[in-house]
């Protein structure tokens, strides 16, 4: 499980990374439609994606929530956020065979993608730094129900040879906490791994006991190969209170 910082070795990536995805990736990622995109946000974590400052861009109302806020600041992430689309960049290159060309043309394409991405976030922290709220998972400075929708991309499931099955259970209790309704993660398979997240069925049943349903659907996105499902969390909406945070 992460400790206090992102430094943890992980599956063989090194430093978690701050990556950088774009409003074109999250839509496919998460099947998301525009009446989706105009309910309340949260994207947790958030990273360096482009998400938040392009769906601001278009009048929707979405919060960026990560550890790296509170660890290195905003201004940092956003300093070294192009660096990190480079780093992402590099492994992406050196493993090009893991990976499926289709929504990307190639290595270069995906380069400039999560480049461009990385500097409007970077703007949009300058211009909008309230959307980005420092917060460690599994426990999130939100009130219950403060989102209608949480998305959750590459951090669960991902790293999972680094954070332990507890880790997902809490994380997931917590990210439904403050959901209104629906929590969406995507993918299930971890880096480098042909398929999904070993514990699915015993997390999801646990879930489940805890109020929480869910389902795997399908999306029309395949980058990491083999990775082209989401979970989707339904949970009904209590009275602020109702569900407990998980830590
Ligand atoms: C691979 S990035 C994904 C960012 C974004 N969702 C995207 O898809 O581009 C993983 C992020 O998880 C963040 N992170 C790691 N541990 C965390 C934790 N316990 N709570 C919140 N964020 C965390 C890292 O700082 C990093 O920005």
């Amino acid at each position: 499980m992460i400790d206090n910082d992102t430094s943890t070795g992980t599956g063989g990536f090194g430093e978690i990374l701050v990556s950088s995805r774009s409003l074109g990736e999250y839509r496919a990622m998460f099947a998301l439609t525009d009446d989706d995109l105009g309910r309340r946000i949260l994207d947790c974590p958030g990273g360096a994606a482009g998400f938040t400052a392009e769906v601001s861009q278009r009048g929707g109302d979405v919060t960026a929530c990560d550890i790296a806020y509170f660890d290195k600041g905003v201004d940092r992430v956003a300093a070294t956020a192009v660096a990190e689309a480079d780093r992402g960049n590099r492994y992406v290159r050196e493993h090009a065979d893991a990976y499926r060309w289709t929504f990307f043309a190639d290595p270069a394409d995906h380069h400039r993608a999560r480049r461009e991405s990385a500097e409007q976030f970077a703007a949009h922290t300058r211009s909008s730094p309230r959307r980005y709220v420092p917060g460690r998972l599994p426990a999130l400075p939100f009130v219950d129900n403060s989102f209608d929708l949480v998305l959750s991309s590459h951090l669960l499931f991902s790293y999972a040879d680094d954070l332990d099955y507890e880790f997902h259970r809490q994380a997931i209790t917590e990210l439904a906490r403050v959901a209104t309704t629906e929590v969406r993660l995507f993918p299930v398979v971890p880096i480098g791994s042909p398929g999904r997240y070993e514990q699915l069925e015993k997390l999801l049943a646990e879930l489940s006991l805890a109020g929480i349903s869910s389902r795997i659907m399908k999306v029309d996105y395949e980058f990491q190969a083999h990775a082209d499902e989401m979970l989707v969390c339904e949970v009904a909406a209590q009275a602020s209170g109702g569900r407990s945070a998980a830590v």
